[in-house]
């Protein structure tokens, strides 16, 4: 069973799944492997990753598409050559079409750097911060037409810290996404055998 994961920069989470991906308790027991990597941005760090560990990659240039569903159609193209079972979004920065997401319901998976249902969209750690938080975190979730608000599959909580500045905090949680990502895909992929 292939899995697909989308990324748009560096790629740790992708590369945290790979990794799981690659012990040979997860091959015996899913049959499961990640069969491509594709991202938006043809710089996106993760890239390199994908092609060092043999997996096939592909750059789909938003900019070079007339409109969000042209490109969301080139972007189901390329994922539904690999028949995915699973669709997992890994720090990719692209808002996506109800089409998209209709098409892969109930087997498209994100991880948004808070703890839903707080802080959806962008710059989660600063607004956390500046809130007076004592707690944030990551959740991994069902990709739903709402932006960040499908149902909850895993989330991991972490200490805001008196003199913790965005990057820290970013730092603390990303750890903490590596752990919780792999770990629900697994746990996704498990429950449909
Ligand atoms: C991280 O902040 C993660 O929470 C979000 O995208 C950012 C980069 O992730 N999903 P990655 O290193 O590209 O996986």
């Amino acid at each position: 069973r292939n899995i697909v994961i989308l990324i748009s920069g560096g790629g740790s989470n992708m590369a945290a799944i790979v990794r799981a991906a690659a012990r040979e308790d997860w091959a015996a027991r899913f049959k499961a492997r990640v069969s491509a990597v594709i991202s938006n941005k043809s710089d996106a760090k993760g890239l390199v990753f994908a092609k060092e560990e043999g997996i096939a990659t592909a750059v789909l240039d938003h900019k070079a598409y007339a409109s969000r569903e042209a490109f969301d159609a080139a972007l189901m193209q390329a994922i539904d050559a690999h028949a995915p079972t699973l669709v997992v979004l890994a720090g990719f920065m692209r808002i996506l079409t109800p089409g998209f997401v209709d098409h892969y319901a109930g087997r498209l998976l994100n991880i948004h750097p808070s703890l839903l249902p707080a802080f959806p969209g962008l710059h989660t750690h600063r607004r956390a911060i500046e809130a007076g938080c004592k707690f944030a975190g990551a959740t991994v979730h069902q990709v739903t037409a709402e932006l960040d608000h499908g149902p909850i599959l895993a989330q991991a909580v972490v200490p805001v810290l008196p003199d913790d500045d965005e990057d820290a905090l970013a730092a603390r949680v990303l750890t903490q996404e590596h752990l919780i990502y792999p770990r629900a895909v697994a746990e996704f992929l498990s429950a449909t055998k």
